[in-house]
């Protein structure tokens, strides 16, 4: 593999300058979330992470992205129209724009490009799932696929989603997991090969199939906007006072991750899972200066959790994004136990009533031409 994608995409570059006549006008993908299990937290210039990170990538919590295209005489775009859920959203709009400017010096037919992009979620708009990785992974693809319809390029599959990961990482780092369907690895990492800082590469192949069947059942405790960004918390991590023993832990963890799923150990992988979400929120509560964005119910939840675990043995855990939201891990077998515990338990901690059941997914889909 490639050990330098930034280059070998700038070289390809000279020749996706001019658009060939019989353009492709529309494309559309749909792409999932995905939850990581090793947490990435802190980068370095370009989107690099700093440490390798891991995840699987949802079913249910998708984004749907189409993009169609009018072309501009001279290269003075990529000039974006926007629409979120049929309405204009200059917030998104402008990130969209600024993104496709980024992509430009590896894609730069976009110059020449007026894209009408709109999107939509498959998850309630306010439910806290952040939208930010499957979004670009299904821009991502979508850039992609324009390029392989108008230059012929990227026949083979392994290359699409290699440049389709690439570039989604510039726009949400964790986005770039979110072009394969179950587990995803990012980041360089001893013993697996073909591992890189600048896509993610699919790991589902050497995973128990056990962990194909996982379930991933979010209890909504607070839907409204973080009180600070992942792009603030990443920041705070190049001071961190914690900063080299958390690269430390995260390398170790990432093996010791991979060393479980492909042995099938569920107890394990459930106690990794959950010393990386407690250690992911204890970095925010320390950075300089420090915050939260766990809530009194998120504790709570967590209380029920290990209480079930404990009391029954069976391999149900948590995780947490960069929110107060609880992510319910636990295998397709106990479904249906687990369902009448969250239902029972954990109903009364969330917000509007709001669970939101999700599995490992098959990755994204191509949805239009
Ligand atoms: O992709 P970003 O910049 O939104 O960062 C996401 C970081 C976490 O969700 C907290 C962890 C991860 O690896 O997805």
């Amino acid at each position: 593999m490639n050990a330098n994608l930034q280059k070998e995409y700038l070289a390809a570059a000279v020749n996706l300058a001019a658009l060939p006549a019989h353009a492709v006008t529309a494309v559309t993908w749909s792409a999932p979330s995905n939850i990581a299990l090793v947490k990435y937290w802190g980068k370095k210039p370009g989107q690099i992470p700093a440490n390798p990170s891991l995840s699987f990538t949802l079913e249910a919590s998708r984004t749907k992205v189409s993009v169609e295209c009018s072309y501009l005489s001279r290269a003075t775009g990529p000039t974006v129209e926007y629409y979120f859920e049929g309405g204009s959203n200059s917030r998104f709009g402008d990130r969209f724009g600024k993104y496709l400017n980024e992509v430009a010096p590896y894609m730069p037919f976009v110059r020449l490009l007026r894209l009408l992009i709109r999107s939509e979620n498959t998850f309630p708009h306010s439910s806290g799932i952040a939208s930010s990785a499957s979004s670009f992974a299904a821009l991502a693809l979508c850039l992609v696929s324009l390029e392989r319809e108008l230059f012929g390029t990227l026949a083979d599959d392994g290359d699409f989603f290699r440049k389709a990961s690439f570039l989604a990482r510039l726009g949400s780092g964790s986005a770039c997991r979110s072009v394969y369907g179950g587990f995803a690895l990012w980041g360089v990492t001893a013993g697996i090969d073909g591992s890189s800082d600048e896509a993610a590469l699919a790991v589902t192949d050497r995973i128990h199939p056990h962990f194909l069947t996982w379930r991933d059942s979010v209890v909504i405790i607070s839907a409204g906007q973080k009180a600070v960004s992942s792009s603030e918390g990443h920041r705070l991590m190049h001071r961190h006072p914690f900063r080299r023993s958390r690269l430390a832990q995260a390398g170790v963890n990432i093996g010791r991750a991979m060393d479980m799923l492909r042995g099938g150990e569920a107890d394990g992988l459930v106690n990794l899972a959950e010393e990386e979400a407690l250690t992911l929120h204890a970095l925010m509560m320390t950075s300089r200066p420090g915050y939260l964005l766990m809530k009194p119910e998120t504790l709570r939840v967590i209380e029920h959790i290990r209480a079930m675990r404990a009391d029954t043995g069976l391999p149900v855990g948590f995780t947490l994004d960069a929110g107060a939201n609880v992510h319910v891990l636990y295998p397709a077998a106990i479904e249906d136990r687990v369902r009448l515990f969250l239902e029972k338990e954990l109903m009364v901690f969330t917000e509007n009533g709001q669970i939101i059941h999700d599995r490992v997914g098959k990755g994204p889909e191509k949805t239009g031409v």
